[in-house]
């Protein structure tokens, strides 16, 4: 038998490969017998073509049409001989080849299996879609990778399924996948230049980036590995890296000289106690108790107090204030708070109508230099909170009332339970209750995308709140 030539197209061509074994399967064609060329590649041999006709098909044992799928994105030039090589081998007589781990194929065909699998992964993790408009005004995220292998069919059904609402483009060297919320259309290779290389949410991600990274904690070698630096370029967090590295030695030191010189704490369940001796009668009483005690958490050293009209339909219960509000003595003003005052407008409901607060009373936060970094407050502390929190209830006595995050549902329940599960109507005692994310919750996702489709479900929330509280 002559040299047979099996030219496919450059990537992972699948169907290309199996009408290519059905063919060499029905001639009894040895892989030695079989040169493959992609699509640009010219036959060294001078070997023409196999008639491409219509062929039994073949059948493979699952694992091996699994690791074919695989394997056949990877950008190796070799890996359409190595897989016809493996089909040989599994129809004559080695069916339980791939068990065979020591086997050089086997194994050489693993290890591009697992490299795929990686390089899909890294682009699920490290894709991020910047916002821009069509000439008809059309919001659309554009977003650009650079993969290592032919990976961009079997990554894309992820962002499909992710962001389905969503007009978007993904523009890679090897080619774009465009979706409109109904059809995924194939485009020519593109450049980097063609995307935009940031938008406007990506200061205000870099600088949360900047406030959550733990200087105690920095080890640069994890982060390559989990972040190669290929990535960084794509990454609006990552221009931050290098600084925040440098810095960490020192103020990792600060963090524990800072620890070692806090005063030894009160015990706050006796001040809890104290205050539910006095049995305020009002919310005015039980503020102007508020308002006179100590912080039960380590912060900001006056309270910032519930807002709103007793009797409001609702109630919405947040973490704790932050550093605006903390300033401001008043209830989500500052970046959630606005995010938060948008979503209400935009269903309807009137923010001077609900009655606004935290689960913690005190903005607890970490100075450095001269910010004031904001730290979660523990469960324990969220449970010293409690027993104002449920008086503060009783005395506005809403229709409804909303935790926003996992802080509140802790606050509001007593229990860790998560937001996502717990999300949608329940009860907080007597009170009828909803569930939903906290606003900084969207402020905190980073890619454009995922902050529009998680904004509209918070905004549906918030509709369905309104709906609940109209009936
Ligand atoms: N986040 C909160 O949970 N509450 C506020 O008041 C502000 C930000």
């Amino acid at each position: 038998m002559g040299m047979i030539r099996m030219a496919l197209h450059d990537g992972a061509d699948l169907d290309g490969f199996r009408t290519a074994v059905r063919t060499l399967v029905a001639q009894h064609a040895p892989p030695d017998a079989v040169v493959w060329s992609t699509a640009n590649d010219n036959d060294l041999f001078g070997a023409q073509a196999a008639p491409v006709g219509e062929a039994p098909a073949v059948s493979l044992p699952r694992d091996v049409t699994e690791l074919i799928g695989l394997a056949i994105c990877h950008s190796d030039p070799e890996r359409f001989a190595l897989l016809y090589r493996l089909v040989w081998r599994v129809l004559n007589g080695e069916r339980h080849l791939l068990e065979v781990q020591s086997d050089p194929l086997v194994h050489r065909l693993q290890l591009m299996a697992r490299s795929v699998r990686r390089d899909i992964h890294k682009m699920h993790a490290f894709l991020r879609f910047r916002e821009t408009h069509d000439p008809d005004g059309t919001e659309r995220f554009v977003a650009w990778f650079e993969p290592e292998h032919h990976i961009l069919d079997a990554a894309v059904p992820f962002f499909v399924e992710r962001f389905r609402g969503m007009v978007w483009s993904i523009l890679t060297p090897q080619g774009a996948r465009h979706w409109d919320r109904e059809t995924l259309v194939e485009g020519p290779p593109a450049h980097k230049a063609d995307a935009p290389d940031s938008d406007a949410f990506e200061a205000a991600w870099k600088s949360y980036y900047e406030s959550i990274f733990n200087p105690a904690r920095v080890n640069p070698a994890a982060m390559r590995q989990h972040m190669p630096k290929k990535y960084w370029r794509n990454l609006p967090e990552a221009a931050a890296i290098s600084d925040l590295v440098r810095e960490a030695p020192n103020r990792a030191r600060e963090m524990i000289e800072r620890e070692a010189a806090m005063p030894t704490k009160r015990d706050p369940k006796k001040a809890v106690a104290a205050m539910a001796d006095q049995e305020p009668k009002s919310l005015r009483a039980l503020n102007a108790l508020i308002a006179a005690s100590e912080p039960l958490t380590p912060g900001a050293d006056h309270a910032v107090l519930g807002e709103g009209p007793i009797g409001a339909d609702i109630a919405f219960v947040g973490e704790q204030p932050g550093d605006q509000e903390d300033l401001e003595g008043k209830p989500f003003v500052g970046p959630a708070g606005q995010m938060l005052d948008r979503a209400l407008e935009e269903v309807g409901i009137d923010r001077k109508r609900v009655y606004v607060t935290n689960a913690v009373k005190h903005f607890k936060y970490e100075p450095r230099g001269k910010r004031r970094i904001h730290k979660k407050p523990s469960p324990g502390e969220v449970k010293r909170y409690r027993w104002w929190l449920t008086k503060e209830l009783e005395f506005v006595h809403p229709k409804l009332v909303v935790a926003l995050g996992g802080t509140a549902l802790l606050g509001l329940t007593g229990k860790p339970l998560s937001v996502m599960r717990a999300r949608g109507p329940l009860q907080f005692g007597a009170f009828p209750g909803y569930a939903t994310v906290h606003p900084s919750y969207l402020l905190r996702i980073p890619d454009a995308a995922g902050k529009a489709e998680a904004y509209k479900a918070f905004r549906d929330d918030l509709g369905r709140m309104k709906k609940l509280v109209a009936t």
